[in-house]
């Protein structure tokens, strides 16, 4: 069996939230627990790290800000005048230019914390709270009224002396105190702690099942319908009154870095990462006004990464599903930035070797992008401590491909739990319901029920109803069981009517992902076509980024998988069929010949689809997707103005049209 660790790439990522999904599913629908409440706690962070380092690759799943499963949910809630997001700035340079702004316009500036919670809307009817819900995206929130209100919230008073409907808006947000309080009793009572505070508090008001003594704070930013004063008056605590350290300095980054070093303090008691300055006058923020996401007059800045000193216990190998060798640091738990971390990956042997790191070395550790946890160097190796020699054959015995910077596994029984994972996630044949923990189960054992991609398509019920998924903490053996097999079986099935672009994708050729797969597709039409094609077909087929490594790849990659993908046609898995001839005088394809790029979140019609299937849509369109924007892009869809996107396709003079204006283009 081979473990799989987590490569923080965008497979990976994507693998990570399917399997996500499926387990809250399975737990709330059908009681089975696909994956320990550790491997679960560890998966979100991985998302959430994910998400944050690469917010144009977000999807939508729901796992954080939607009802993930089982909770009590009020259905969702519509905001007339919209919940705004934050622009961020990213250095003190660009502070000093928000201030010279606020200045020009006649403003000055208040500083706030950012807190590290949920936005949240609280209305009051004629002075009663009757209504809680999550910002969502802005327009559309969760009603989590029910689960709120079961909860002692500090600062979110029940009725108000106002008349009218007033809707406060605000954080909810654990104190650092009330944070490790719960996590202490969570930890007592057996469950693993929380990651952060954000994730805390999102846990919390999503369960039915509180047990931990939560505790929960609301801090109100404004609200509609009350001035700042009235706020004041009815009971809440205004963000912009909570003191940040900064002792009448009346520069902006003083200020800025005042609260840098206050909010490590005692004294500072919410978890934040960083900064949020916005123009007092109420006059000046009109002047400036909002763009449709985020206010003119405000802006976010983020603190410089934290580092922690620990010691690393253990360095763990894995393999990808194309048979990278993954490696990966396990170090002693520490808190950086407000989450505690306990492994990073090391990339590759000759990171290994400049880094020097072994297992017992003393590390400095920090997050790349505040988020994702890397090993900066190695501050001391003790006398018995020796540098970590990678191993030169893999888990299944097979010597590995050390040619490149990653090394690897030629031999398929090593990649095949990641490749099959992969199979089953979005991003390929979709299978909804799907998981690590599932692929694990199928692909380990003396006899494995899937030894390629081509078993996967007839498995059979009582094969899956009693695959075995290890035993729980208590020591009793989980199965699938019957309801579980049902439900996948019936995904599979619908899987095979995947288009061929996916099918391509699930194969894990190397160097093809679902780009690849997209332009093969498109190019090749059918899989008979792709196994006919020569390694100099590949080469002069003329599609984009095929150079002579990708067509070596390739036509071996599809010869070697022969053998399976004469199962999937057995099966009856879609393999593609050729293209109709145009008709004479079809109209044409709305973005034939133009470069699209996508970034930002997707919203209206657009809005559940995933960054793969915008993309899907670009190219049966006609047009080409393309990751950044260049001189030769025609048009950003852009769901994130103010993006570094956004300003170069600014800057070039490039097109840009929101989501909704995108989809009107291509007719959705
Ligand atoms: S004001 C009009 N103030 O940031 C702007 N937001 O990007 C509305 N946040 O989801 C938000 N601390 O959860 C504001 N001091 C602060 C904040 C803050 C954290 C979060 C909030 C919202 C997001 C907006």
């Amino acid at each position: 069996m081979t473990t799989t660790t987590p490569v923080l790439d965008d497979h990976q990522y994507r693998a990570d939230v399917s399997s996500a999904k499926a387990a809250a599913r399975a737990y709330y629908d059908t009681d089975t627990e696909l994956m320990s409440d550790t491997s679960y706690d560890e998966l979100l962070a991985g998302i959430a790290a994910y998400e944050a380092a690469n917010p144009d690759s977000v999807i939508e799943h729901g796992l954080f800000s939607d009802v993930a499963a089982g909770t009590s949910t009020g259905g969702t809630v519509t905001y007339d005048v919209p919940m705004l997001s934050l622009d961020k700035v990213t250095d003190l340079a660009d502070i000093e230019a928000f201030a010279e702004r606020i200045a020009a316009a006649g403003g000055t500036i208040s500083i706030e914390p950012k807190f590290d919670g949920m936005a949240f809307n609280a209305r009051y009817d004629n002075g009663t709270l009757v209504q809680v819900s999550t910002r969502g995206d802005g327009v559309t929130g969760e009603d989590l009224t029910t689960n709120v209100l079961k909860l002692d919230i500090t600062g979110l008073p029940r009725t108000i002396a106002e008349t009218g409907t007033v809707n406060v808006r605000g954080e909810l947000l654990m104190t650092r105190d009330d944070f490790d309080h719960s996590n202490t009793n969570r930890v007592a009572s057996g469950k693993p702690a929380f990651a952060n505070p954000r994730n805390a508090t999102a846990g919390s008001v999503r369960k039915n099942d509180l047990q931990y003594g939560v505790k929960l704070t609301f801090v109100a930013f404004d609200a509609v319908g009350l001035d700042a004063a009235q706020l004041a008056e009815a009971g809440f605590t205004l963000s912009a009154t909570i003191p940040t350290g900064d002792s009448g300095e009346t520069d902006t980054v003083a200020r800025v870095l005042a609260f840098g070093a206050y909010r490590k303090s005692d004294a500072f008691p919410y978890p934040t990462d960083g900064i949020v300055l916005k123009a007092i006058e109420p006059g000046v923020r009109d002047e400036l006004g909002t763009t449709s996401r985020a206010p003119r007059w405000a802006t976010a800045y983020k603190y410089e990464a934290d580092t922690a000193i620990t010691t690393v216990r253990d360095i763990i190998e894995g393999v990808g599903r194309t048979g990278n060798i993954s490696y990966t640091a396990i170090y002693d738990p520490v808190l950086v930035d407000g989450s505690t971390i306990s492994r990073a990956t090391l990339h590759n042997p000759t990171i290994i070797a400049a880094l020097g790191v072994g297992i017992g070395s003393t590390v400095e550790v920090y997050k790349a992008n505040d988020i994702i946890p890397r090993v900066g160097r190695v501050t001391e190796n003790g006398p018995d401590v020796t540098v970590y020699e990678p191993s030169d054959v893999s888990p299944s015995g097979a010597p590995l491909d050390q040619s490149g910077a990653i090394w690897r596994s030629t031999d398929p029984a090593d990649s095949i739990g990641a490749l099959i994972s992969y199979a089953g996630s979005r991003d390929a044949l979709d299978i909804d319901g799907f998981s690590d923990a599932i692929a694990d189960a199928l692909v380990s054992g003396e006899e494995p029920l899937v030894n390629d991609l081509g078993d996967l398509f007839t498995l059979q019920y009582q094969q899956l109803a009693s695959l075995s998924l290890g035993t729980t903490d208590k020591g009793t053996k989980r199965f699938l069981g019957g309801k579980t097999a049902e439900k996948i079986l019936a995904n599979i099935e619908a899987a095979m009517q995947q288009p061929l672009n996916r099918v391509i994708t699930a194969l894990g050729i190397r160097k093809s992902g679902r780009t690849f797969g997209r332009r093969l597709a498109s190019h090749f039409h059918t899989m008979d076509a792709l196994l006919a094609a020569t390694e100099q077909d590949f080469a002069t087929s003329g599609v984009d980024g095929v150079g002579p490594e990708r067509a070596a790849l390739f036509y071996e990659g599809f010869q070697r998988n022969r053998g399976v993908i004469e199962k999937l046609r057995a099966a009856g898995v879609n393999l593609g069929s050729e293209p109709e001839e145009a008709a004479e005088g079809a109209a044409p394809k709305p973005l034939e010949g133009m470069k699209v790029v996508v970034t930002g979140a997707m919203t209206g019609p657009l809005a559940a689809r995933s960054r793969n299937e915008v993309n899907e849509l670009i190219e049966a369109m006609g047009g080409k997707s393309s990751g950044s924007v260049s001189k030769a892009t025609s048009l950003l869809v852009c769901g994130e103005p103010g993006s570094s996107k956004w300003a170069k396709a600014n800057d070039l003079g490039v097109r840009i049209v929101t989501p909704e204006e995108f989809a009107e283009l291509i007719g959705l």
